[in-house]
């Protein structure tokens, strides 16, 4: 016998006899005739509804085992519900099986504690909740609207290496990658200087998690064109905010030939159409969360969806923000690297849409983006959204080779280390761009959850790295 999900059933609305359904319990109410027990597998928000009578079959030593969270395979007729029911087709048992019980003295997941802070502390067992299914299923579509995307926008997925000897953002907020035992510091190799040697290490070299796959992503952009990854990236920054994660997913487009008025286009229409997609086809997720966590969720999505996005210099975002100064904790004034509450000012108080900041000052800026001619910005841009700010950074990058090693030698930054960086530059080089995209801040956006510790399943932040 096959076991349809919850979801097939529903959708399809069809009357159908001897089916066998399997879930978790939600709810059970006794009335003096029938048992009506709610049922969930996951495969959708809604619930089976399921009745048993007893005509149809003897659950008296079952029912009473059928608690909150209890795991069961019930066989029966999938009938139509009456009029008025919250469900279509409703399941009418004539067998039901547990397969583990589940103590409601002991369960976690209960009706009187769900705060956010709480769940976290058991996140294991928080996908069990409405709201974490939610998010992961919206974590799913997501993830399908950005490949769809570029799939049908010409893009080829790459897979950049997560295990690297470059540092991207030239931040060093790298992990530390080593098959050396830094637990076992009296037994590690040393230099003569005394130094831990990683000569002796796996890879004969010192090496790191990725903060961004960009810098190999544009090796392969100068191949094939058009390309992105979509990987998991590490910043070990000491950062605890509602925003910041030391592991996070990233989307990073990489395209040849394109400037960067092209790159401000691709990320809009990118955001644009990934939002889209999430309003067309997450349905009672997306109003779970439009209920019962932003009440102004929709109106945000369509904002972003429906606007064309501002565009704004560095210098004409500064303009805006100096008179604004006694607001901010930061005060702003030309070459200061605008911060959290300066986007959000932008984006949500004064342009009330999505704004896309371009040109920043070379002093704030990575090292690989393209120099403007007044010598003084390079041409980076910020996608900026509400209640989030910075969901997007990209650049043209440069492609000079000798402005490039100027910088590089400004920067200290090693030639050699970069040597396959610059060849790019010296074999063929042309205009190309890109940006990433922080996955979990675009599921910030779209489900209305202010804690990014929240749109994943286990967050790595500072002092917490369980599971
Ligand atoms: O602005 P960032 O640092 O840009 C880069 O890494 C470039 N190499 C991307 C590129 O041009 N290919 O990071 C890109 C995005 C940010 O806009 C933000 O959404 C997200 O990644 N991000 C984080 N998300 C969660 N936690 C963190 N600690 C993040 N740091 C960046
Ligand atoms: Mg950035």
């Amino acid at each position: 016998m096959s076991t349809p999900t919850v979801k097939e059933l529903l959708v399809k609305s069809e009357t159908r006899t001897d089916i066998m359904v399997k879930g978790w319990i939600k709810t059970k109410r006794d009335s003096k005739t029938f048992s009506f027990a709610e049922l969930n597998d996951g495969s959708c928000r809604e619930n089976l509804q399921i009745i048993f009578e007893s005509r149809n079959g003897d659950f008296s030593a079952v029912l009473p085992r059928l608690l909150t969270g209890v795991s069961v395979a019930i066989t029966g007729d999938l009938l139509e519900a009456p009029a008025g029911a919250k469900q279509k087709m409703e399941l009418h048992a004539k067998k039901a099986e547990i397969y583990g019980d589940c103590d409601p003295e002991k369960f976690p997941i209960q009706k009187k504690q769900t705060s956010d802070e709480f769940l976290r502390t058991v996140a294991h067992l928080r996908p069990r909740t409405n709201k974490y299914a939610a998010m992961l299923r919206m974590r799913s579509e997501l993830s399908f609207a950005i490949h769809k995307y570029f799939k049908d926008n010409g893009f080829f997925y790459v897979h950049t290496p997560i295990i690297t000897g470059s540092d991207c953002e030239g931040a060093g907020q790298m992990f530390s990658a080593t098959s050396l035992d830094l637990g076992n510091l009296a037994a590690l190799p040393r230099t003569d200087k005394g130094e831990i040697d990683f000569s002796k290490d796996l890879f004969g070299k010192k090496t790191y998690l990725t903060v961004s796959g960009q810098l190999e992503g544009e090796t392969l952009a100068l191949a094939l064109g058009k390309i992105y990854t979509f990987g998991p990236t590490f910043r070990a920054e000491n950062s605890n905010t509602y925003r910041h994660c030391a592991e996070f997913w990233m989307v990073e487009p990489e395209m040849a030939f394109y400037e960067l008025d092209g790159d401000m286009a691709l990320a809009e229409d990118f955001v644009k159409s990934i939002t889209g997609h999430i309003l067309k086809h997450c349905g009672t997720d997306l109003d779970l969360f439009a209920k019962f966590v932003d009440t102004g969720l929709m109106d945000t999505l369509r904002n972003v969806t429906d606007n064309k996005y501002e565009r704004l210099s560095y210098t004409d975002a500064v303009k805006l923000l100096e008179p604004e100064n006694a607001r901010f904790e930061t005060k702003v004034n030309w070459g200061v690297d605008l911060a959290s509450e300066h986007e959000r000012f932008l984006t949500e108080n004064y342009f009330k849409k999505p704004v896309i900041l371009y040109n920043k000052p070379k002093n704030a800026a990575a090292f690989y983006m393209k120099l403007n001619d007044d010598d003084k910005t390079v041409r980076g841009m910020d996608l900026l959204v509400p209640r989030i700010g910075e969901l997007i950074g990209g650049s043209e990058r440069e492609n000079r080779l000798d402005v490039l090693e100027k910088k590089m030698a400004d920067m200290k930054i090693s030639p050699e280390t970069y040597g396959w960086y610059l060849d790019l530059r010296r074999y063929g080089s042309v205009p190309h761009a890109g940006f990433g995209l922080g996955f979990e801040r675009m599921m910030m956006l779209i489900t209305g959850i202010s804690n990014i510790r929240d749109v994943t399943a286990y967050p790595r932040v500072p002092g917490y790295a369980e599971f």
